[in-house]
């Protein structure tokens, strides 16, 4: 399976942003041994699935409703997303788990949605500071119902909170021993969830992604801050091919 790279935009971009932002793309990169998705603001998302063609880039979601349908104001659903293209959506990502404050069950949900309409769903987890000396138990936590999920539509991303954002990347020992565990997790579960992707997320930039992308347990990357210009973004991708 290809290792995965994805680049979160959070709330970062304007309109006039996306089509300058996709033709640095439109040329060089096509033969790459791996994936590259983007997630974009949904307001964007079928601009950019248009701008993507051309380009390697998968286009994604940031998050969905754990709904499927109906009157919930302001929501997206899974269907809504899969009928205009889009091949992925993030959930779970810390800014949603700490800053909305849910669940890991209501996570599960929104997995669940997505791989009901055939997206693929990249569920994020990942300790907090104070949780970090327990890791595992907020990692198993987390990953307590995974295997209600289908895993050939599964990607999880290990995002450790305090490395969100603050240019403090974790300790390649630190990764590996989270990635071993939730790796022995999944194996754990059965043989089809052992081949489920891992990325890690986290202050992952031009000089610390190959070292992180080309671990072993690594199944690629997530990437905030250092995926917004284009042209450092497309050389970080160049650093791991
Ligand atoms: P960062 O964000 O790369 O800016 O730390 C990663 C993420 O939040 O997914």
């Amino acid at each position: 399976m290809k290792k995965l790279i994805v680049g979160n935009w959070k709330m970062q971009k304007l309109f006039s942003d996306i089509a300058p932002y996709f033709d640095v793309f439109k040329d060089k990169l096509k033969e790459l041994p791996f994936d590259i998705g983007l997630a974009p603001s949904s307001i964007y998302l079928q601009s950019c699935i248009q701008n993507s063609v051309k380009t390697p880039l998968m286009i994604g979601a940031q998050d969905v409703s754990e709904h499927e349908i109906g009157p919930y104001t302001g929501d997206l659903s899974a269907k809504q997303l899969s009928s205009i293209g889009v091949q992925f959506c993030i959930v779970g990502h810390s800014e949603r788990r700490h800053g909305h404050l849910e669940s890991s069950e209501l996570i599960i949900n929104k997995a669940k949605r997505l791989q009901e309409a055939g997206l693929c769903a990249i569920v994020c987890i990942g300790e907090t500071l104070e949780q970090k000396p327990y890791f595992k138990d907020v990692l198993k936590q987390q990953l307590a119902d995974i295997n209600t999920l289908n895993p050939e539509l599964l990607v999880l991303a290990y995002e450790p909170v305090w490395a969100i954002g603050t240019g403090q990347t974790a300790q390649i020992d630190d990764i590996q021993a989270a990635h071993g565990y939730i790796k022995e997790f999944l194996k754990e579960t059965s043989y089809q969830f052992s081949c489920v992707r891992i990325l890690y997320g986290g202050s992952v930039g031009l000089l610390n992604a190959a070292s992180i992308f080309n671990l072993p347990q690594v199944g690629g990357l997530l990437i905030g801050g250092a995926s917004l210009n284009p042209e450092s973004f497309k050389q970080l991708i160049a650093t791991l091919g």
